[in-house]
């Protein structure tokens, strides 16, 4: 079983070697053997390179491609000392008393957008049309610091207003850690 396997990689070898001379041939018959005889043994290395890549195991190589994707977030993003205080259960109920009613915590639009992603590189989805490079409606970078302060002095955007929410810091931080879920 295992020789049969070895002559038809043997054989695929020899096509595509066949395939890439006459390749490299056609543009330019003229010039001389040398030139193919140089070209062989390169093409050689890189298709039974190929070879090998997939032979080891494309989930490996998928996985270890999709942790170099993830990015490391910037530091306004990272610095999580407000956040770090507070408690998510809490804040999810503070989240559903004071903010539900006009923010879902996925992706679509209620009054305002949804809070999915507010502390992603990207940031949360908003409607077409609408764009804050990055940043809050306001126009400063997504801290934590700053959306407690956009949160108690609300502001308004593209999308509408949001109005001022008094929030303890206490209240603030498990906020935070909550919206700090909401991926
Ligand atoms: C009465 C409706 C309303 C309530 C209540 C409300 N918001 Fe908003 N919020 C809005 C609107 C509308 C916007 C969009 C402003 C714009 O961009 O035009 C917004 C924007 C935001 C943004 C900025 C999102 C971005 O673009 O990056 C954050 C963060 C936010 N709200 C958090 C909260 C939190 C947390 C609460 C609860 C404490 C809350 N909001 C309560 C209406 C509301």
């Amino acid at each position: 079983m295992k020789q049969i396997l070895y002559w038809i990689y043997g054989l695929t070898l020899l096509a595509l070697l066949a395939a890439c001379g006459s390749a490299v041939q056609t543009p330019a018959p003229a010039s001389a053997p040398a030139s193919e005889q140089a070209a062989t043994p390169a093409q050689a290395t890189t298709s039974e390179q190929a070879a090998a890549a997939q032979q080891s195991g494309s989930s490996e190589s998928s996985a270890a491609s999709s942790e170099h994707v993830e990015m490391p977030l910037p530091p306004a993003l990272a610095d999580t000392s407000l956040s770090a205080k507070g408690d998510a259960n809490r804040g999810q109920a503070i989240f559903a008393s004071s903010c539900a009613g006009c923010h879902s915590t996925a992706t679509n639009v209620l009054l305002g957008p949804g809070l999915a992603g507010l502390f992603s590189v990207n940031g949360p989805t908003l409607p077409d049309g609408v764009d804050y490079q990055g940043m809050l409606p306001n126009g400063k970078e997504r801290s934590e610091a700053n959306v407690a302060e956009w949160i108690r002095t609300g502001g308004s955007g593209s999308i509408g207003s949001m109005p001022p929410m008094p929030l303890s810091d206490e209240q603030i931080a498990d906020l935070l850690a909550y919206l700090r879920t909401l991926e």
